[in-house]
């Protein structure tokens, strides 16, 4: 039968890497049925893409099921100058300096919502703690009313997801984008007339060279970073959980010193990121191993490949927090690397420097995850841990 690569199939949520093997080595520059385009999963083509954006540009979006109207507008989905200006605005307050203040916050929702699991032989560390303590961090740092909290996060859930029968967004994930769409504005209509000194007021008020951002392009790229706050950081939480309950051994090495989280989160990115596929549009006719992509074709990054490519990594599906890969794209790369990727690495070591404390030994209850279903990322719906 010939070789298919479905990235809406359960199959490739609950294990991606065997068909990524098959892609890399007897087909790195393949055109999907199933997804209506081209797929690269070799590092060397990931990164020399992420590093071409003239070539590969993600002006036309850069989901893999993009959103109605969304292209264009935010930074995930413009090429440069218009990119780098919008990033620009941003960027000053997402420096490892500018996030000091996270740092007490931070600890205090991990404190509140240890001591809510605290009698607890067994809980789930996606719903019952990461993802809380995710959206506590994140509406502090975009100073959000917390009436809303759990719609939000809700939300932001629903948004990353596609529908495996239909190959696209459903009803309700577009009316999840909807409602988030209509939440960024009245919030950018609010800071607006009440500017304060967090990072969305920044955001909405600021002018490009004496020009205005346009309206549409605050309210998607404000809705885009809620979005990818809170479900990136989350998921991906959930994924570092899982591999230290996979890998006891690396899990005590944390325990013994925490100074290695940082370490093993780089590790986790490389090995199993949330983050696994992006689309990217190519602009000009292009050759690579023996395939012509046409100009105006879409493109799949599959950056969870590139990390697990055995040309770049050696022994790539072994999980090793001594490695240190210092040049995995588990962040993407090129002018549209993860924005929050300090953010991400600020949180993720004070959470599991605090989780691992107050939970140092822990086991998984299921062996079969129920896995969020996207096209673009891969997270566990619920993720039960056992102490002990
Ligand atoms: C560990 C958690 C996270 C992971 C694994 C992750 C992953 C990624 C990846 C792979 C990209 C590149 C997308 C592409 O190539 O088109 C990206 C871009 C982006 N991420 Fe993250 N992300 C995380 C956390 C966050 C957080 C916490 C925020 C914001 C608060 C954020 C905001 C963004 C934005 C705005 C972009 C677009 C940047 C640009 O195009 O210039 N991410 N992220």
């Amino acid at each position: 039968m010939a070789f298919r690569f479905d990235p809406y199939d359960p199959k490739i949520d609950a294990d991606p890497f065997p068909a990524y093997k098959v892609l890399r080595d007897d087909h790195p520059c393949f055109w999907s049925e199933e997804a209506g385009m081209w797929v690269l999963s070799r590092y060397d083509d990931v990164l020399a893409a992420l590093t071409n954006w003239r070539t590969y540009s993600s002006s036309k979006g850069n989901l893999i099921d993009e959103f109605p109207g969304r292209a264009g507008s935010t930074l995930g989905s413009s090429d440069p100058p218009r990119h780098d200006r919008l990033r620009a605005l941003i960027q000053s307050a997402m420096t490892k300096r500018a996030l000091d203040h996270i740092l007490e916050p931070a600890r205090a929702s991990c404190a509140a919502h240890l001591a809510e699991i605290a009698d607890r032989d067994v809980f789930d560390f996606v719903n019952d703690f990461g993802s809380k303590v995710t959206v506590d961090l994140l509406f502090y740092l975009f100073a959000l009313p917390r009436d809303q909290a759990e719609q939000v996060r809700d939300n932001a859930v629903l948004m990353v997801q596609t529908d495996a029968k239909t190959r696209q967004k459903s009803a309700e994930h577009l009316a999840a984008f909807h409602w988030m769409a209509d939440y960024a504005e009245k919030l950018v209509q609010e800071r607006k007339r009440n500017p304060g000194e967090d990072l969305l007021s920044g955001f909405i008020t600021a002018e490009i060279d004496g020009e205005k951002l346009l309206d549409k392009e605050v309210q998607l790229t404000v809705t885009t970073l809620i979005m990818a706050g809170i479900e990136s950081l989350s998921g991906f939480m959930g994924m570092f959980a899982l591999n230290l309950a996979d890998h006891p051994e690396a899990r005590r090495a944390l325990v013994a010193d925490p100074a290695l989280i940082p370490d093993a989160m780089e590790e986790s990115l490389r090995f199993n990121t949330s983050a696994q596929r992006f689309k990217r549009t190519v602009m000009v006719d292009t050759e690579l191993h023996g395939q012509t992509m046409k100009a105006g074709d879409a493109v799949m990054l599959a950056y969870g490949s590139a990390n697990r490519d055995e040309r770049m990594f050696p022994n790539p599906d072994l999980y090793d927090i001594a490695r240190r890969p210092k040049r995995h794209v588990g962040f993407g790369g090129g002018v549209h690397s993860c924005l929050g990727a300090m953010l991400a690495r600020v949180a993720c070591q004070i959470v599991f420097q605090e989780f691992l404390k107050a939970v140092p030994e822990f086991t998984r209850v299921d062996e079969k995850l129920a896995w969020v279903p996207s096209s673009n990322f891969r997270s566990p719906q619920v993720l039960r841990l056992r102490r002990g």
